[in-house]
């Protein structure tokens, strides 16, 4: 009896809630680094369950019944998922799970809009930030699925635009947006105008993602994380909810620092990334031939192996085309056999090789590459010009010299792995395709430089194996 109370009693719950906000954070600082960074996901996910719990203690709670069942949906779908995901696919499934997260912030200020009849009665601030969060939330929702359907190749992952009238069009649904949710602000109890603020801002959201170009999508669902953060801390305010505050303020931090920071990783503006740009072109420049005139060696693997077999020092630099073939663990092997031969063998990992942040780490990782050898890029830069051989492994933009040397070039002054510096550099892809910038690359055609084509995975499968026979 006397624990009922006590459970039920508000400071029980903020005691809870204080303790979910010191999970999420010391969770969120494992995540700083591959060695704990699963055991920083699961301290956090202790976190949220905490705070779930303590949101179900309310003791005027009336609808346990239906928070049960969406809590066995949630768990029904989302664990399956979450296995099954491929590591390429992430993208896309942040983009569902945060769409997911925008929907519900939306739903709870309709929901509150109708039980309170209304803002009339409600204060003022309240109001406002319901009105934030619905408006936020649902272009969140929208913007995340057309994110997330062009990861997923169900509509075209090019931009679509409705040309000059897209900016007047997003302005005046941003209007509607505003206008209806001023009105209810002002105590208007009606209830098509929460409907039209939902609809406006779901057009707003479909309109603002659609112009935008697939390759860019990773930026764009960081971008709209943060959003979802901080229409959930909004909902917080509403809700008088400290766990959602906190929560979504974390998330929405995080989520503007991450989209901060692969920006600046690929010397871009955000504003540029939003306006379209590069990632719109790549497919347009897919299957383009050359990089920009020159000679282009190709090689074999039994070259390869050779060359790599007597070196000093080889550097494997991975990038996108690792993770589509799925060729870590092959490149695990590979390396296994030239440690053996006294070869010393690091990794260059550049910020944004790959799709996502951290792509590459979580690759080589799973394939159980030691850490230690993964060398970020400030740390290899200086390597190349002792390195014998560099073996670029589908990767592309992230070796471009001309992000060093070529001011016209979009990608101008982007860090780069200087593998070009190296003694004798094989790049493995299957053709002379671009990469996500659609531009050539004349790495491809520095002297320097041989091509092993193929899929990177066969490409190093028979490098091993010309290696056992060395
Ligand atoms: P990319 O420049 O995209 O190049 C990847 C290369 O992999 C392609 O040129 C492709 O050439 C090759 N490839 C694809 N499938 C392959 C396969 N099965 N076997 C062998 N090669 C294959 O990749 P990157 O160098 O990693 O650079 C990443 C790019 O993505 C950067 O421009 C970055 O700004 C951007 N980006 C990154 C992120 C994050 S956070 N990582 C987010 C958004 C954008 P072929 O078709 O000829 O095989």
């Amino acid at each position: 009896m006397v624990l009922a109370s006590v459970v039920t009693e508000p400071e029980f719950r903020n005691v809870l809630y204080i303790l979910s906000f010191g999970l999420f954070i010391y969770g969120l600082s494992g995540l700083t680094g591959p060695k704990t960074a699963v055991r920083g996901n699961r301290i956090a996910a202790v976190g949220m369950a905490l705070a779930v719990v303590a949101t179900l203690l309310v003791d005027d709670l009336n609808n346990a019944l239906i928070v049960l069942l969406g809590v066995i949906i949630g768990t029904v779908v989302g664990v399956p998922a979450a296995r099954q995901v491929k590591m390429t696919q992430m993208p896309q499934m942040v983009a569902l799970f945060n769409g997911v997260g925008g929907g519900a912030v939306a739903l709870i200020a309709w929901v509150e809009f109708r039980s309170s009849d209304g803002f009339a009665d409600v204060p003022t601030y309240v109001a406002i930030f319901s009105v934030f969060a619905a408006i936020v939330g649902s272009v969140s929702f929208w913007g995340s699925n057309i994110a997330f359907a062009k990861l997923q190749g169900l509509i075209d992952g090019k931009p679509v635009t409705i040309g000059a009238l897209q900016t007047p069009l997003n302005a005046l649904l941003a209007l509607v947006a505003i206008g209806c949710g001023v009105a209810v602000i002002a105590g208007q109890n009606d209830e098509y105008l929460i409907i039209t603020l939902l609809l406006a801002a779901a057009a707003l959201g479909n309109l603002l993602v659609l112009p935008i170009g697939g390759a860019d999508m990773p930026v764009v669902i960081s971008l709209l994380n943060a959003f979802t953060g901080l229409s959930a801390a909004a909902t917080g305010v509403a809700l008088d909810n400290t766990a959602l505050i906190v929560a979504g303020m974390i998330v929405g931090a995080s989520g503007t620092l991450l989209t901060q920071q692969m920006a600046t990783a690929m010397n871009r503006t955000i504003t540029s990334v939003i306006a379209g740009g590069f990632g719109g072109t790549v497919e347009a420049a897919a299957g383009a031939v050359g990089a920009g005139g020159g000679t282009v060696r190709s090689t074999s693997a039994s070259d390869v192996a050779i060359q790599m077999a007597y070196a000093r020092q080889v550097v494997v630099v991975p990038g996108y085309g690792m993770a589509v073939s799925q060729a870590q663990h092959a490149v695990r092997e590979m390396a296994k056999l030239l440690e053996e031969k006294g070869v010393a063998v690091k990794y260059a990992i550049h910020p944004v090789a790959g799709r996502m942040p951290g792509h590459m780490n979580v690759l080589l990782a799973e394939a159980d590459v030691p850490y230690e050898q993964l060398k970020e890029m400030d740390d290899i830069n200086g390597e190349f010009p002792r390195t014998d051989v560099s073996i670029v492994i589908g990767a592309n933009d992230v070796t471009n010299p001309d992000a060093r040397t070529k001011p016209d070039s979009p990608i101008y002054g982007m860090p780069i792995l200087n593998v070009d510096e190296s003694q004798s550099v094989i790049v493995l892809k299957r053709s002379m395709s671009s990469g996500y910038a659609g531009i050539d690359n004349p790495l491809f055609v520095n002297p320097k430089t041989s091509m092993l084509f193929g899929d990177a995975k066969k490409s190093i499968a028979e490098v091993t194996e010309e290696l056992k026979a060395l």
